[in-house]
């Protein structure tokens, strides 16, 4: 009975791996074709002139850009992980005419440095922080 019962089991993860993988490659075909929503446009780019700089902050360089009037209400952009200020372009333009816009890449990403600290949410608070 209980031997029964593993030769299920071992069927039932055979035949769910089989089933992920058959859905791995099922998707592999949709995302090789050419239906256009499912591919991603190219990065946005940044409204030309764009004046970044360098803060040195918790032991890195971020790396910070400013548009909009220096009155305006303030609007920090942080980008999603693995990506940089400059996916923030389409909304940075619609956004200028009346916000202070300021964008910054995170630590390790885009133009912004690391360093040996491990990254942590806090640590990230901290760089936002002191660059505000
Ligand atoms: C394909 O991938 C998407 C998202 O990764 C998922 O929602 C979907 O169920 C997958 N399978 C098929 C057969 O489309
Ligand atoms: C910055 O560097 C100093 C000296 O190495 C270290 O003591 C400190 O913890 C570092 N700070 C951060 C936030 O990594
Ligand atoms: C980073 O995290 C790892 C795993 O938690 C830990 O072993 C290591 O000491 C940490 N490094 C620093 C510089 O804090």
């Amino acid at each position: 009975m209980q031997r029964n019962n593993k030769n299920t089991i071992y069927l039932f993860v055979f035949a769910l791996f089989h089933f992920l993988t058959s859905i791995k490659s099922e998707n592999s075909t949709v995302l090789n074709s050419e239906y256009p929503w499912l591919r991603l446009p190219p990065t946005p780019q940044l409204p030309y002139p764009h004046h970044g700089q360098y803060a040195q902050i918790n032991n890195i360089s971020i790396w910070y850009t400013i548009y909009g009037p220096e009155n305006g209400t303030p609007v920090l952009f942080l980008h999603g992980g693995l990506s940089n200020s400059d996916y923030w372009g389409l909304q940075v333009q619609q956004l200028q005419s009346t916000y202070k816009c300021i964008l910054m890449d995170s630590r390790a990403q885009g133009r912004s440095s690391s360093s040996s600290a491990n990254i942590t949410y806090d640590l990230m608070t901290s760089d936002v922080v002191s660059l505000t």
